[in-house]
């Protein structure tokens, strides 16, 4: 074992702690993470935990996510810099307003601030959000990424109306990255994240979330996976499926994930902080659309 993890594992047992990770995270993060998920897997085992002490190495969105159905948990964000700019693409004020206009419900993607799902009336995730907005009763608002939104539109007669936000990391994969990859290897099947743009999830065998894109690997009898998302998704599926290939978008990197570091693992066991810390009446107001959302499941 490495001087790093070894110091991490024993911060960990001494504050009774556990470390959850996103599929983005640096290799060496997820290595010393016991869980690594998408962000719905992440929720589940936040909940599921008996620990007292969250350790959550991904970006804002996911820590917060866990504080607030966690409530009487410390939840450790190692670098509280690494915030998802999609969530800043949409503010509590303006929802509110345009929810007024338009007399209809929010489903609040989980990659939005808790002050946006306290105003909110379901959250979802890329792995449910079909099942979340069919679960509805009337047309609904979608916020904000509206990619995700526009594949929802593919699968329900409900009409989403979208907001105009945007994963610049999803977004910057374009169909030339895809079909240069498909000549170099034509037998691979494509695998897309729905926050791909819709010209990109054209050209998927798949499209699913994280994790969903990984079990399809695992469960197809294909042995090369394109993968269109962000690219440290083929370190944990090369960790988990060594015999099969998984090609990258090299440019798809999430800049913000990549802020949390050993180091700054071991610095927030050492000194359990930085906390996320929330107004308690936006967290009471947050946590309805989470479990309303977290009873649908996947
Ligand atoms: P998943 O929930 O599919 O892991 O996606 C989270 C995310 O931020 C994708 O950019
Ligand atoms: Fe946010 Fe995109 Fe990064 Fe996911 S990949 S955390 S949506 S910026």
């Amino acid at each position: 074992m490495q001087p790093a993890t070894e110091n991490i594992q024993k911060l960990k047992d001494h504050r009774e702690a556990v470390i959850l990770a996103h599929n983005y995270q640096r290799p060496e993060v997820q290595d010393i993470a016991d869980f690594v998920g998408d962000s719905l897997g992440l929720a589940r085992q936040a909940m599921d935990t008996d620990a007292r002490v969250i350790v959550f190495c991904g970006v804002d969105f996911m820590a917060e996510s866990a504080k607030i159905l966690n409530p009487d948990k410390t939840v450790l964000h190692p670098d509280t810099g690494a915030k998802c700019p999609m969530a800043a693409m949409v503010d509590p004020e303006s929802l509110r307003r345009f929810k007024e206009k338009r007399g209809l419900d929010a489903v609040s993607y989980v990659n939005t601030t808790a002050a946006v799902k306290a105003v909110s009336d379901i959250c979802c995730t890329s792995a449910n959000a079909v099942k979340v907005v069919e679960s509805m009763p009337d047309d609904v608002i979608f916020v904000p990424d509206s990619n995700l939104g526009r594949y929802v539109q593919r699968f329900t007669d409900k009409e989403v109306v979208l907001w105009p936000g945007f994963c610049p990391t999803h977004e910057g994969i374009t169909t030339e990255d895809i079909k240069r990859l498909q000549q170099q290897h034509p037998e691979a099947q494509v695998l897309a994240h729905p926050e791909c743009s819709p010209e990109v999830i054209d050209l998927a065998d798949r499209v699913a979330s994280t994790t969903g894109m990984l079990r399809y690997a695992q469960q197809s009898e294909g042995w090369e996976f394109i993968v269109a998302t962000e690219k440290e998704l083929a370190y944990r599926m090369k960790k988990e499926m060594p015999d099969k290939h998984f090609y990258v978008v090299e440019q798809a990197v999430c800049p913000t994930m990549k802020k949390i570091t050993l180091q700054k693992v071991a610095a927030a066991l050492e000194s359990m902080q930085p906390e996320v810390c929330l107004d308690p009446e936006v967290m009471e107001q947050a946590r309805r659309p989470l479990e309303r959302m977290m009873e649908i499941g996947r």
